[in-house]
């Protein structure tokens, strides 16, 4: 029997999971639901399943199995307490919240109704990253090089605002921090320095690009370079750099360092050398679908869900982390001083 399926936050993300149930058998989208009923509508239309407006009318009305969670930064908390009180499963898209407060709050509830949960990381799940964190696992890890370059701002209004996306590093460059947790295990220290290097303020002749990422904007209060350094718990040290400048393409990716290798990560796909060779891995065209298929197969019975809401909490520390010393004049924080106790 397929696993009943709702939809929260129908905007931009949410398309690639709802493509992704509708090729699935074992998926059926029951509801779609956004603040603005027009995306609502406009998903149930293409994808199927009954829109709403209101989240908590579509839980008591559709009582899905499960929920797919794709709002903004800011828009966490009382969606994953209401499904989480009865009983219904969820997948969250990253990051699982803007604050440790709003992630506290719901890992409380997941904890005591005892629900089955994932976070969209999957860069975690692409064939070849598996093959390298296999391989990295029976070595000693010596650097962990990460970067993430956007080549522009996403033209979302929560986008460039700090209390709304997080930042680039709490909203996006958590995906390269949360994967360097998965080759090299829990980070122990966290450096950070941010900088604003351009003028992001639209000249009088600018036009907004219908589509894609703009240049400018209006209210830009994020930083737009950021650099920080890691010290992992295993001793291995670790850097993150990231950008919003406007260049000519999106790249993200890693250099990893280990005992008798060297990794390359491009996206989803890698490359490394060591004593057994040279490797090379594309991953599939339908690498990203793995995260929710594997979350549809836990709720199933059949699979284990392999990035709980735990492991987004994890994350989403070490980007807060990076803003907090920032806030402490660059000073090192410890993870430990982030997460909630117990984690
Ligand atoms: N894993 C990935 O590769 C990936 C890619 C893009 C975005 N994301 C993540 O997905 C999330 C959403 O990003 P997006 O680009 O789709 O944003 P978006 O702004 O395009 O879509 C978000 C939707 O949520 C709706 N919404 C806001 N508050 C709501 C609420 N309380 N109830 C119901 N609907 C609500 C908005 O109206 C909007 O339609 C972000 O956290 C982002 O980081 C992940």
């Amino acid at each position: 029997m397929a696993v009943r399926l709702g939809f929260v936050g129908t905007g931009g993300i949410a398309n690639r999971h709802l493509t992704c149930a509708q090729g699935h058998e074992d998926m059926e989208i029951v509801a779609t639901c956004d603040v603005v009923p027009q995306r609502a509508e406009e998903a149930a239309e293409k994808y199927g399943g009954t829109p709403y407006q209101d989240v908590v009318e579509m839980l008591d009305a559709e009582a899905p199995d499960a929920l797919v969670i794709c709002t903004p930064p800011f828009a966490h908390g009382d969606i994953e307490e209401e499904a989480a009180s009865r009983g219904i499963h969820f997948f969250v898209e990253k990051p699982v919240a803007i604050s440790m407060a709003m992630a506290e709050r719901v890992l409380a509830a997941v904890r005591e109704h005892d629900i089955i949960t994932q976070v969209g990381y999957m860069f975690r799940l692409s064939p070849p990253i598996v093959a390298v964190q296999r391989m990295l696992s029976e070595r000693a890890i010596g650097m962990v090089q990460a970067h993430y370059y956007m080549p522009g701002l996403p033209n979302k209004g929560w986008w460039p605002k700090m209390e709304m996306g997080g930042g680039q590093l709490v909203e996006q460059a958590t995906h390269m921090l949360d994967l360097g947790r998965f080759l090299a295990g829990d980070v122990r220290t966290v450096i950070g320095k941010t900088a604003t290097v351009r003028d992001w303020t639209p000249p009088a002749d600018y036009e907004e690009p219908e589509k894609g990422l703009v240049a400018y904007k209006e209210g830009f209060e994020i930083p737009d370079a950021t650099a920080l350094i890691l010290e992992y718990e295993s001793g291995a040290m670790g850097t993150l750099s990231c950008s919003l400048v406007p260049q000519v393409k999106w790249d993200n990716g890693f250099k990893v360092v280990a005992e008798g290798a060297l990794v390359t990560i491009d996206g989803p796909s890698a490359s490394w050398e060591n004593e057994d060779g040279e490797f090379e891995e594309q991953a599939p065209d339908n690498w990203a679908d793995a995260v929710l298929v594997e979350f549809v197969n836990a709720v199933m019975g059949e699979a284990e869900a392999t990035i709980p809401y735990e492991e987004g909490v994890r994350s989403l520390a070490i980007s807060l982390a990076g803003y907090e010393s920032v806030e402490r004049g660059n000073a090192p924080v410890e993870i430990a001083e982030i997460l909630p106790e117990g984690l």
